[in-house]
């Protein structure tokens, strides 16, 4: 079940828009394996923080557009340390796959599948989203989180993510976005820009000061490149339909949905 993809070792280079894929030689798989090496042990505490105490919250929204349709299988992309993957196994009757880039994330979330006694009803699998090692229409639902920051062509990873969905079937994700409000834009660049960055040192060290002062520009640039109604397009030109959309936290987290038709 596992494919290819190319190591990384070493501890990322972090500040700036674009000095982390730099030193990453631009390969987006290379950064947020490199990025999230380092992460797993703390990860779950830090999220929450991270997305200023909202991610259970958002989490929970996209969840529930999946469980309304009652799937048998669901594929988690970018499951990380498979807190969403946990989650639909409590809300949905599925059996859930999740698939990550990064190994130790991986691990992680095997010994939390573990914990819950949910190894009958969870696997993990290592692979890239770009690359889904899995037939067409194999799921009857997905989902995808804080992934589409960290691919080379987010269109084209969104057309390989409807691939593998049986038609009539959901899809949903989750991702930080960037207020519209001009009042709630200031608030949210001073909490990325300054609260992140301390927070993350004074409770997870380097690695996640280096967290913090990435996640508010890598952020912003990328909505400078695709923008909320971007992605909306993209969901559509991947043969999604009824794609939807809300905003919470004050625009600082966005959960979108959609079906695949019936053929
Ligand atoms: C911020 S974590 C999110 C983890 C989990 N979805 C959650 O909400 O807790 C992002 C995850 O995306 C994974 N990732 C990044 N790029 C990926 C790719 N191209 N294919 C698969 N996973 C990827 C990383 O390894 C990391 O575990």
């Amino acid at each position: 079940m596992n494919v290819a993809f190319r190591r990384a070792g070493g501890t990322v280079t972090v500040g700036g828009e674009e000095a982390p894929l730099r030193a990453a030689g631009g390969d987006p798989n290379v950064f947020a394996q490199r990025l999230f090496t380092g992460l797993p042990r703390r990860y779950d505490a830090l999220a929450e923080l991270l997305s200023f105490g909202q991610n259970g919250r958002w989490r929970t929204e996209m969840v529930s557009h999946i469980a309304a349709t009652r799937p048998s299988s669901i594929l988690d992309v970018a499951t990380g340390t498979a807190g969403v993957a946990l989650e639909l196994v409590r809300s949905t009757p599925a059996e859930v796959t999740g698939i990550d880039l990064t190994p130790a994330m991986l691990a992680r979330g095997r010994e939390r599948v573990t914990r819950a006694n949910a190894t009958e009803r969870v696997r993990l699998v290592a692979g890239q989203a770009e690359h889904l090692p899995f037939a067409d229409a194999t799921f009857e639902a997905l989902t995808f989180t804080y992934l589409l920051r960290y691919v080379g062509d987010p269109a084209a990873t969104l057309r390989e993510l409807a691939r593998v969905v049986v038609p009539g079937g959901a899809v949903a994700s989750l991702e930080f976005a960037v207020p519209r409000s001009r009042f709630w834009r200031s608030w949210w660049w001073l909490y990325t820009r300054l609260v992140l960055p301390a927070a993350g040192y004074m409770t997870g060290g380097r690695e996640w000061f280096g967290v913090g002062r990435f996640l508010g520009p890598n952020i912003s640039a990328h909505y400078r490149r695709y923008p909320v109604d971007w992605t909306v397009d993209a969901w559509r030109k991947a043969g999604l339909v009824d794609v939807e959309v809300r905003r919470m936290s004050l625009g600082g987290g966005i959960v979108m949905w959609a079906r695949k038709p019936e053929s």
